[in-house]
């Protein structure tokens, strides 16, 4: 299966939000990611439901959401009502993540984990099958434009040899600090869905960018 490109929508004009949604939907880029924090569970906020609604009423590509709040249980339902395709929650903000992601599913969305820096991949051993998908933070969530860090490649093929060894077609997604040097590095260990903010927005041609981190 060909790797999925998500761009960061955190890194976006928000005075031209219309305009950066166009940009996506005539890309080759496969989702919107949006980064929902909450000055808690990470020290940013960034935006709520009303942006999002603004960004679904343009975007023509399914929304990935990206939710970093404490007790995201409260807000599952909302979130799908206002348009989330894929909605994913970190392992270390919720009690009972099993039960999560059963709402999330009953809302009518895929279901997904996402793991910080230091959360081994083990702790996902029983819940893997199902996860529709696990995002492996590659820098400490909160802020765009940060550096991958190392760690990642080692987990990325711990997660490709638990997911190949349940026989599972749960994707890897990975977030912050891609770019062209180390997209390639990502995908050969197993990557599936790459998120990029910073290297696609800040970018001189961002349509072009996103067609080279696809070509991989
Ligand atoms: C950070 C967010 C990322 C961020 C990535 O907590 O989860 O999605 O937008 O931005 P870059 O690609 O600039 O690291
Ligand atoms: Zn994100």
């Amino acid at each position: 299966m060909k790797h999925k490109i998500a761009p960061s929508i955190l890194a976006a004009d928000f005075g031209n939000l219309q305009r950066d949604c166009e940009m996506v939907n005539n890309s080759e880029a496969d989702w919107f990611h949006i980064d929902v924090m909450d000055g808690h569970f990470v020290p940013n906020i960034s935006y709520g439901m009303p942006v999002i609604k603004a960004i679904k009423k343009h975007a023509r590509k399914p929304l990935d959401v990206h939710l970093m709040i404490e007790k995201p249980e409260r807000y599952i339902e909302e979130f799908a009502e206002i348009g989330a395709d894929i909605i994913t929650v970190h392992y270390e903000s919720t009690v009972h993540l099993h039960r999560t992601l059963t709402q999330i599913e009953n809302a009518g969305c895929k279901a997904g984990i996402v793991l910080n820096l230091t959360t081994p991949v083990s702790v996902l051993e029983d819940i893997l099958p199902k996860c529709y998908m696990v995002l492996l933070m590659s820098i400490n969530p909160g802020f765009g434009g940060q550096k991958l860090e190392e760690i990642t490649y080692s987990k990325i093929s711990q997660l490709r040899d638990m997911i190949n060894h349940k026989r599972l077609n749960t994707l890897i997604e990975i977030d912050g600090g891609v770019n062209g040097s180390n997209s390639r590095k990502l995908i050969e260990r197993g990557a599936d869905v790459l998120v990029a903010g910073s290297y696609v927005f800040k970018s001189e041609n961002p349509i072009k960018t996103i067609s080279e981190l696809k070509s991989i």
